[in-house]
């Protein structure tokens, strides 16, 4: 795992972007995992400025988002895929179609059979973003005793749903079940960017990064099985868990 440390929250943005606009470039047919999360709003940004400024071009890329709410319609705001249109896909140039974010409204088999199309489709993922949940969870592969390798449809932890009662009106409003990639899914893609921020993500950023152990109760930790996987923390973070660079 390599690990990068940036002196605040915007460079580490823009850290973790200059690697999804490199893999662009590079491969302009490029197939992106994508997160949601309050972390990943400010590397949205950065690509799109950097779209703005003619400097990438998504005419050909493809992407997967890692997860969606179960219940939730896609043109509710509190979706993932209404976060996905507003922070990016509506302001670049990516086609509709060669974007996907799982439906939490249609039918459990038939949607988990979508999202395993377009896993598979025209080969694996090539860059996978990824935020990490206070409690350690990746997508939202919540810590447990054994972990799901494919996609599937999860309980969410009391952590999580306190965790991301932030971006709901209330904490009766956050839906307390998601599908996601399963843990197999997301250590399939060829590169894993992880990106994480200040002191509440301290617990799982100290177990990745301060031993050498992996464990199902804090799923993070599976990315030091990754050939190539990339950390980027800001310093906050960095100096919390005792990490020196
Ligand atoms: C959510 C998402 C994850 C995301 C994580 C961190 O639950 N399912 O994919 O990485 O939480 O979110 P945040 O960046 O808001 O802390």
């Amino acid at each position: 795992m390599k690990v990068i440390v940036t002196s605040n929250y915007e460079e580490m943005c823009a850290a973790a972007a200059q690697m999804i606009l490199n893999q662009v470039r590079n491969k302009p047919n490029s197939k992106l995992g994508l997160a949601t999360g309050g972390t990943a709003c400010g590397v949205y940004d950065v690509i799109v400025r950097e779209y703005t400024a003619h400097k990438v071009d998504f005419s050909n890329v493809k992407t997967v988002n890692l997860d969606e709410y179960m219940g939730v319609e896609p043109n509710n705001e509190i979706s993932y895929a209404h976060y996905m249109k507003e922070r990016l896909f509506d302001k670049v140039n990516l086609k509709p179609e060669n974007t996907y974010v799982a439906s939490g409204k249609n039918d459990v088999a038939e949607e988990t059979k979508l999202f395993n199309d377009r896993l598979n489709e025209g080969g694996v993922i090539d860059l996978q973003l990824l935020g990490v949940g206070v409690n350690g969870h990746i997508g939202f592969n919540e810590p447990a005793e054994e972990l799901v390798a494919g996609v599937h449809v999860v309980e969410l932890s009391e952590s999580t749903i306190l965790a991301n009662s932030r971006f709901f009106e209330s904490i009766a409003d956050v839906p307390h079940c998601s599908i996601t990639m399963g843990v197999g899914d997301i250590l399939k893609a060829k590169k894993i960017v992880l990106i994480a921020s200040g002191k509440e993500k301290m617990q799982a950023i100290t177990y990745l990064l301060m031993n050498d152990k992996v464990s199902t109760k804090v799923p993070v930790s599976l990315l030091k099985l990754h050939a190539d996987a990339t950390v980027i923390i800001d310093k906050e973070l960095a100096d919390a868990v005792g990490y020196v660079s």
